[in-house]
């Protein structure tokens, strides 16, 4: 029987092409076949930018697609497709790799993947290799420990409902938006009410040539972000 290849999770950083770590450079040279999501409208997306300095041109790319909507029957269904387009180069006994921005395990679209494929094939051997995440590299560029002592952290995926982040301000000492631009005015107004705009620290596009820091908030109560955007609260203690 055929040996079967191995999927690769990947982390890569986020943007600087530096903050891999030497053991996903290894394995991203080493692989024939290396996979990426997809980027929006033909444009590369960002784990792609940071690795293609790195491929050699006999390796094999995979751009996968991962629509960015909330419907689970599209995402899943956009998962199945993505196994299947591994699996293909898996049994013929290759080893694909697949590259994250930021860490793998860190809200990441490789845990869907890695899920999806292993429900239909249990016998696949799946590897993650750690990497440099957003909210570390964000708390380097402003030059500021993400946390320290006894601090306690609460990160936030996204707020759907402002009582989220009252809550969270009520326990934690440092608090972590990630996907903070749908919802940047409501986090606005909350600081503003709290006396916090000026122990708030936004990060655009941290470690790229496009990065912004906007600190303090009062100047900016509305802002048009990237989706490469995270927001670092230091919550006095209370
Ligand atoms: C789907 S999560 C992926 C997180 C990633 N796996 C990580 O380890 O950082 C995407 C969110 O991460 C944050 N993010 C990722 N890269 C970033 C960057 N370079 N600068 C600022 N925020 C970033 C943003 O909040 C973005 O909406």
């Amino acid at each position: 029987m055929q040996k079967l290849g191995i999927l690769w999770g990947v982390s890569v950083g986020t943007g600087d092409p530096e903050l891999l770590t030497l053991k996903a450079l290894n394995c991203l040279q080493r692989v024939p076949v290396v996979a990426f999501p997809a980027g929006l409208r033909g444009q590369p997306g960002i784990a792609e930018e940071i690795i293609r300095p790195y491929l050699q041109p006999e390796q094999i790319t995979l751009a996968l697609t991962f629509p960015y909507v909330l419907d689970t029957d599209v995402l899943a269904q956009a998962w199945q497709r993505a196994a299947a387009t591994v699996w293909d180069y898996l049994r013929q006994g290759r080893d694909v790799a697949f590259a994250c921005e930021g860490d793998i395990s860190f809200y990441s679209t490789f845990t869907y993947l890695a899920q999806t494929l292993q429900a239909q094939h249990p016998e696949v051997l799946i590897q993650r290799i750690p990497g440099v995440s957003s909210p570390m590299v964000a708390a380097s560029v402003l030059g500021l420990p993400l946390t320290m002592q006894d601090q306690r952290l609460a990160v936030l995926p996204a707020l759907y409902h402002p009582q989220e982040l009252e809550q969270a301000l009520d326990w934690a000492d440092v608090i972590v938006l990630m996907k903070v631009r749908l919802v940047y005015g409501q986090v606005w107004s909350i600081l503003a009410a709290r006396e916090l705009l000026g122990q708030a620290w936004l990060v655009e596009r941290a470690s790229t040539p496009g990065e912004k820091i906007y600190h303090p908030l009062d100047g900016y109560p509305e802002l048009t972000l990237s989706y490469f955007s995270l927001l670092i609260i230091q919550n006095p203690r209370h």
